[in-house]
């Protein structure tokens, strides 16, 4: 969602007649914007202002403008903290941006922004793609969940759904512009149209985005398990263009702390919904997100959690270190890991993913797979092209005359946890 905003930002600004600088040194203005979701998060966006002082300093014609999540939860303290900073908007004043900086320029003095509800769905701003063929679709923002770890119910307010209408005209646009692959956001997308008239309406969103000509690949993200109801996993099966891959956070593998992070389900009805999957869509790749080290997990909850890994077999996951969020339910509550622990293990987890994500993707190999071609400049080898699966496996193709948005089959010819090797088949 971070990532959509920045495009609709450079979008905006575009549009305003301003272009892309080649570099941060020899721009005019430089927009940070942020995320909130774990601490480092901070820490970055201050030291990050702190060099940007030192450029202001030697060119005081440079603009700071700062936005997203942090600011939405810092608020004023942004620029008491960074008083050089010039513009400061919160999540749902995106489109203020270029009124803003205006009003700097009038005024001599910062101008901010941040006010708690969305009065324009941000995709109705314009936005400034990074790929020719694939394009994040908001269909809903905000998120009425309150899992006791997450800072985004505060930042990103209660949700909000766009009317189905507009994000079909907005599909249908993107494909007339060569647009392949689109992903649906949402904080909880399979909850969306809930606020719109009462019923979720995910299932049939869709179904209707398998009826537009032209495109090729649906992904969405993130769903949450509760809300992955039956009429969701029957509109994936059914469905030509959505991808055979779901992210199904689980968070953890203990019912305890499942409980106390306020997450609805219990981990075997968790493993049940997951087998329920896999039998409707064969082939099926679900990655997922945990949390290590949330207050007071003790060694029998980790082991929970493993346990939950090794059943449900993930092929990726996101793992994460419990990062205390101000203002959260679960930043007072007792019982904090001791970090040595929590990062012990947090290291346990990711060698047994990595263990199983290999072992997953050694099933592909001497299989064939239709890949869409997303890099042809890997930094890496400028012999390969970076390509991804259905599935939303990463895949290294050899670079001959391949473009971007290209789709390719390939024959899987060798394994690692993070990706797969594949030669044309
Ligand atoms: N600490 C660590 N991880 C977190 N996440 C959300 N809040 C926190 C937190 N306070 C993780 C969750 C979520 C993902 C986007 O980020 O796993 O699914
Ligand atoms: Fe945060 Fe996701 Fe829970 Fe909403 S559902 S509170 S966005 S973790």
């Amino acid at each position: 969602m971070n990532e959509h905003d920045s495009e609709r930002i450079a979008g905006l600004l575009e549009s305003e007649g301003y272009t892309k600088a080649d570099d941060a040194e020899g721009a005019d203005l430089v927009v940070l914007n942020t995320c909130a979701i774990r601490e480092n998060a901070d820490k970055r966006l201050y030291g990050t202002l702190g060099q940007l002082k030192r450029s202001k300093d030697r060119r005081p014609e440079l603009r700071i403008a700062v936005g997203g999540c942090l600011v939405q939860k810092d608020k004023h303290l942004v620029l008491s903290k960074a008083p050089w900073v010039d513009v400061a908007f919160g999540t749902f004043a995106v489109g203020e941006l270029p009124a803003l900086l205006e009003r700097r320029e009038r005024s001599g003095v910062a101008a901010f922004e941040f006010r708690e509800q969305t009065e324009v769905f941000p995709s109705a701003l314009p936005a400034r793609r990074n790929d020719p063929f694939h394009a994040w679709v908001a269909v809903s923002v905000g998120c009425d969940n309150a899992c006791t770890f997450c800072i985004v119910p505060s930042v990103r307010g209660p949700q909000v759904s766009r009317r189905m209408g507009e994000i079909l005209e907005e599909v249908r646009d993107l494909v007339d512009d060569g647009v392949v692959e689109v992903t649906l956001l949402g904080q909880n997308v399979n909850t969306y149209g809930r606020d719109l008239d009462g019923r979720p309406l995910f299932a049939e969103l869709l179904r209707a985005l398998d009826d537009i000509a032209g495109l090729r690949r649906v992904r969405f993200t993130s769903p949450h398990p509760h809300d992955f109801t039956p009429d969701v996993i029957d509109a994936m099966a059914s469905s030509a263009v959505v991808c055979e891959h779901i992210h199904f956070p689980m968070q953890s593998g203990s019912d305890r702390v499942l409980k106390q992070m306020r997450r609805s389900y219990r981990i075997d009805r968790y493993l049940g919904w997951l087998e329920r999957i896999r039998q409707a869509i064969p082939g099926i790749a679900v990655s997922t997100d945990i949390i290590v080290g949330f207050p007071g997990e003790t060694e029998d909850d980790f082991a929970d959690t493993i346990r939950a890994v090794e059943a449900a077999r993930f092929d990726s996951a996101f793992t994460f270190l419990y990062s205390v969020r101000p203002g959260t339910q679960a930043a007072s509550m007792e019982g904090a890991v001791e970090p040595g622990v929590a990062q012990e293990r947090y290291e346990r987890l990711v060698e047994c993913q990595e263990r199983i994500s290999l072992e997953r993707n050694l099933s592909t190999v001497g299989r064939r797979f239709e890949v869409l071609v997303e890099e042809v400049s890997s930094r890496k080898d400028p012999h390969k092209v970076t390509a991804r699966t259905r599935t939303n496996k990463l895949v290294h193709v050899p670079a001959e005359a391949r473009s971007t948005g290209e789709f390719v089959d390939v024959v899987v010819t060798e394994a690692h946890p993070h990706h797969l090797d594949a030669l044309p088949a």
